[in-house]
């Protein structure tokens, strides 16, 4: 057992200071030649390189395998090899637990597939890849926390059980202690909810915002950062049955505030993994650039990695309303030649393939969509003087689409009574969100980021089970 404290391989990488004694450990990412370990904390990207006295017990050396966990006392010192400036000669190895060469899934020979990878979430924090992208995820999660903090926002956090359907999507999941064979039951034959563990019909939530809005009105700027759940049956890419969102919710801000703050928000994150995981994105923009190259050439992005990130922090993002967004998609040539599978016309609501044309091809970069048709949109959005659009917001974003949603909200209590007559939300149940367009109403605005969109976004990932530590999706709660 070693006495010293165990010191960080980021920091031993990051100083360029020599001879000076030290413990690390970590997981062995591969041994090579009998003599020298890579070892990995998960702090950094990169290994450190260990050496190892030629003349190590021959039953220790065999110990040493990719993915065993080892303690390693020795001197820092220059390095001899390329790819590294310092290493450490060990003194004293200990092995902390053994890893089995004929089991472990992951040796440093073969590079596993994505989706190989996806089947033993366990373990795949400790490749490359999976290192980037949660350290990356981490940083963003930070930035968001910073981001708001400096501004003044007051993080809410908003319940998870909830009985009212935010988005009136009806694509909830149940909350219930009742026996699921067995309910008890109604005359009618309905179930009795009453019996319930709330008394109630529960459901886990689909968005913070309604909570999100009553907090605002009375700190002026609040923000949620939490998991939301959706039971939509989508197997997509960038579809999650459990996703984390952040929704600020601003008192006082119309759609061009919000429009102000989104942007300002997702520049200021992505600026700050930019200055943060640099090592990081060198890595995954590397990899990305290999993964370009296996696809034909028409369907290969323009930029690297990093240049995308540069160009977004850069670049204001385009604005337009969808009227012009319809009329952008009917002048296409994509649609003259009927190439879209979607039908394209006034009151659809925007397909995955009409947001891509309009982001990708259209204008390349990020564009932010306004003026939605009410029918298409959630109770809650503002009216618009048309009669016929409200208030609403999407940000989509190139490879990704969909990226944020948003609205300047309904202050105008008649307004709001009349849409949720119309859309039969029960106006009794929701009497507390009604409370705030009695009591002092004021206009206000927000908007929903999709957290591992986001991630996506940066990381260069293209499937959303790569960017959340443990996805879940239709069939799949694994883990
Ligand atoms: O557009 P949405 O449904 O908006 C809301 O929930 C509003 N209450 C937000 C607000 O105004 N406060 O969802 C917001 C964002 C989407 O733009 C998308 O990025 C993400 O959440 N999202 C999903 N991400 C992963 N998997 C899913 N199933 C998602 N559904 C929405
Ligand atoms: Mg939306």
């Amino acid at each position: 057992m070693t006495s010293m404290k165990r010191t960080k391989i980021k920091e031993i990488l990051q100083q360029d200071k020599v001879d000076y004694a030290v413990n690390v450990k970590g997981w062995v990412r591969s041994f090579r030649n009998n003599q020298f370990i890579a070892l990995n904390d998960g702090s950094c990207i990169a290994n450190l390189q260990i050496v190892i006295d030629l003349d190590t017990d021959e039953a220790l050396l065999k110990r040493i395998t990719t993915g065993a966990s080892v303690s390693v006392d020795g001197q820092v010192i220059a390095s001899q090899g390329k790819g590294q400036n310092v290493e450490i000669k060990a003194s004293q190895l200990e092995i902390l637990g053994d890893c089995d060469p004929n089991e472990f899934p992951l040796q440093s020979k073969n590079r596993p597939s994505l989706e190989y990878l996806r089947e033993i979430a366990h373990l795949r924090f400790r490749t490359n890849t999976f290192g980037a992208v949660f350290r990356v995820r981490h940083s963003l999660a930070f930035a968001v926390h910073k981001f708001f903090n400096d501004r003044g926002f007051v993080y809410m956090h908003t319940p998870i059980i909830t009985a009212s359907d935010a988005e009136g999507a009806g694509e909830m999941f149940h909350v219930s202690t009742l026996p699921p064979g067995n309910p008890p039951r109604l005359e009618d034959g309905s179930i009795d909810y009453a019996e319930d563990f709330f008394g109630r019909c529960t459901n886990l939530t689909v968005s913070g915002q309604l909570e999100a809005e009553l907090a605002a009105m009375a700190f002026s700027e609040v923000y949620t950062f939490g998991p939301t759940f959706r039971a939509e049956n989508s197997n997509t890419p960038r579809h999650l049955a459990e996703f984390w969102m952040i929704e600020p919710e601003v008192a006082f801000n119309d759609i061009y505030d919000n429009m102000d703050l989104a942007e300002d928000f997702i520049r200021y994150v992505i600026d700050f993994v930019l200055k943060n995981n640099s090592e990081d994105l060198d890595f995954l923009a590397q990899r990305l650039a290999e993964e370009e190259k296996q696809k034909p050439m028409a369907e290969r992005g323009e930029m690297g990695l990093k240049e995308k990130l540069e160009f977004v922090i850069q670049n204001k993002f385009e604005r337009i309303t969808y009227t012009e967004a319809i009329n952008i998609l009917l002048e296409s040539p994509v649609y003259k030649k009927k190439k879209f599978q979607y039908d394209v016309k006034w009151g659809i609501d925007l397909q995955s393939e009409h947001e891509r044309y309009l982001v990708e091809k259209h204008f390349k970069k990020p564009v932010i969509v306004t003026g939605y048709p009410k029918d298409i949109k959630a109770f809650y959005m503002r009216l618009n003087d048309d009669g016929k659009t409200v208030a609403a917001m999407d940000i989509l974003a190139p490879g990704i689409g969909e990226i944020v949603g948003g609205s300047q909200r309904e202050e105008r209590l008649d307004n709001l009574m009349a849409r949720m007559k119309e859309m039969n939300i029960p106006a009794d149940e929701m009497f507390w969100y009604l409370d705030t367009r009695r009591f002092g109403t004021v206009p206000h605005a927000g908007f929903g980021l999709g957290f591992e969109r986001m991630v996506l976004f940066v990381t260069g990932m293209t499937n959303i089970r790569d960017v959340i530590p443990f996805p879940r999706t239709p069939k799949n709660a694994e883990f």
